[in-house]
């Protein structure tokens, strides 16, 4: 072979040289990968041995893809909470660290969706091209990055916008029995956010499913899905999957109020939270407190719910409402995990089951429930009537049990009788039908100003819905300073009571044609004849 045109031979130095280069610039980098063992799986648990620098809370990858995470970690072993389903798991099965801890996918293109805390779809409608993830456990905002609640954020509720008014930013416990209302106040709050700017999450925590399958379905009939996340763990999923999901949800709803939005995030329900965390830490044998939950149950909730505030302006301005419910066992309100959750958070609803069974919905006792910080963020017009209508409600319930035994009363306590029954009609509310503030108020004023009071009660339901269809008349610029804050002037009041009197005029009692005079009696002659 004759020897190479000169024109290749610098073509061919070129590319030795490149090749040479490579070659000296490379060194075989080794990279130490923790592997351990499996020595014990048990419910939703597994042991682990022979990853000696793995880190508190640090993913663990156990073979075909199955995460958990490092919770208790000894001098030999380490506990691992297994994030999902763990049958074919066995001793001896090779482990891994991940270095890093359990994220979330979140952003804009979770709205619409049910998912679970891992992230993925549950409601078939394809994957979901998430913007970023963040971490579930993150550290709450610092108090100089908080800002008092000062926004109110109506539920659509009569009962809980006059009474027990919520703020954006707040933390308001939703409590009661089994089978009182608790999801539907939650719903029906999520429901009244339509074109109010509020990024709604619903964390569905070991329901049942046909309940979150009937909520969801109902958020998705009334439109309310387009600005709603679903995050979704079921009763039969590992229970630490259970356990992280709320941690998952706030995360989700963090990304918005971290934008600026104001966002609301129920979870429904936190015993079943605490009750997953309880059987992680007896598998663990971390040793039991009382009701056998381990002594940072309070922690945990705690940890949850101080992420939920009012961001400052430097931070944005966005908030994060959360409304937690609590099942109660036979109207315990004073167990373990209650009055836990009643100290962390900013007042509580409590429905009672006995309001339930007389037909009163939604069956909020007004006398057990509270708002502590609402009440500043509540709207000038309702306080200008609120404070007013608790009294007179609480002195009717309380004459109400006299009245039971049929005792003869006095004039006076038959008006606040008559009076505190008109208010309940009023406070009454069926399913997903939220109230706007204008009809709640024109409502409120006429309550306080007696106008309900010669309404016959059966006629009550009909009196309400016509001044409510009537609230629409009420003067556009009157509406507009009702909805921004300052005080209600007697002029605005004049002209909602106005409106209110003439839809009410055909309701009142017709004035009793005065009886005819009627020939004087003689009167019996008492003597003895
Ligand atoms: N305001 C209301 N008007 C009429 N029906 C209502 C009202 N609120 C709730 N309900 C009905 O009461 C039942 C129980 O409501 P819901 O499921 O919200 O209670 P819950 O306390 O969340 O129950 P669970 O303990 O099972 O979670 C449902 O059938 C619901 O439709
Ligand atoms: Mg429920």
């Amino acid at each position: 072979m004759s020897a190479p045109p000169a024109i290749l031979q610098p073509a061919m130095d070129r590319a030795f040289a490149g090749l040479t280069q490579a070659r000296d610039a490379f060194a075989p980098q080794l990279s130490p990968r923790e592997v351990g063992v499996v020595t014990n799986v048990s419910t939703g648990i597994a042991t682990v041995s022979g990853l000696p620098n793995v880190g508190f809370e640090e993913l663990i990858r156990f073979p075909s893809g199955l995460l958990g995470i490092a919770f208790n970690l000894d001098q030999d072993e380490i506990g691992v909470v297994l994030l999902g389903d763990y049958q074919h798991l066995q001793a001896g099965d090779e482990v891994e660290r991940t270095g890093r801890v359990m994220d979330v996918a979140v952003g804009d293109a979770l709205l619409g969706r049910v998912v679970d805390p891992l992230g993925n779809p549950l409601d078939g409608k394809g994957a979901i091209g998430a913007e970023k993830r963040l971490p579930v456990e993150r550290p709450a905002p610092h108090i100089m990055d908080r800002a008092p609640v000062t926004v109110p954020l109506q539920t659509g509720l009569m009962a809980v916008d006059a009474l027990i008014p919520i703020g954006r930013g707040q933390r308001e416990l939703i409590l009661g029995d089994r089978q009182t209302g608790k999801t539907a106040i939650a719903i029906d709050t999520i429901l009244n956010q339509r074109g109010q700017n509020v990024v709604c999450v619903y964390c569905a925590i070991g329901q049942r499913a046909s309940a979150v399958a009937k909520a969801v379905a109902n958020l998705e009939k009334e439109g309310a899905m387009e600005y709603t996340v679903a995050v979704v763990v079921e009763g039969n999923d590992a229970p630490g999957l259970v356990y992280v999901t709320p941690y998952a949800a706030t995360s989700i709803a963090e990304y918005f109020m971290e934008k600026g939005r104001d966002v609301l995030i129920v979870y429904d329900d936190l015993i079943q939270h605490a009750r997953a965390y309880r059987e992680l830490s007896l598998l663990l044998r971390r040793p039991p407190g009382r009701e056998a939950f381990p002594g940072d149950i309070f922690y945990i909730h705690s940890r949850m719910l101080e992420r939920s505030t009012h961001l400052s302006k430097d931070r944005g301005g966005g908030s994060l409402t959360a409304l937690p419910i609590i099942e109660t066992e036979a109207q315990d309100i004073s167990a373990y995990i209650p009055t836990n959750l009643i100290s962390i958070t900013d007042g509580q609803i409590y429905l009672s089951p006995t309001l339930f069974e007389l037909g009163i919905l939604p069956a909020i006792d007004v006398g057990k429930s509270v708002s502590r910080v609402g009440g500043a963020a509540q709207r000038a017009a309702y306080r200008a009537v609120a404070g007013n209508l608790k009294l007179a409600y609480s002195q009717f319930e309380e004459l109400e049990t006299f009245a039971k035994f049929g005792t003869r009363l006095d004039d006076a306590t038959r008006k606040t009788i008559d009076h505190g029954q008109r208010i309940r009609a009023c406070l009454k509310q069926p399913e997903s039908q939220p109230v706007s503030m204008v009809e709640q108020i024109a409502v409120l004023l006429a309550l306080s100003a007696d106008l309900f009071d010669e309404v016959p009660l059966e006629k009550m339901t009909g009196a309400e819905q016509s001044l409510r269809k009537a609230a629409t008349g009420i003067p556009v610029d009157v509406v507009e300073r009702l909805t921004t804050a300052g005080k209600l002037s007697d002029d605005d009041r004049k002209a909602i009571l106005d409106v209110a009197t003439k839809a009410l005029a055909s309701f009142q009692p017709q004035a009793q044609p005065k009886p005819a005079a009627k020939p004087a009696v003689k009167p019996r002659s008492m003597s003895a004849s």
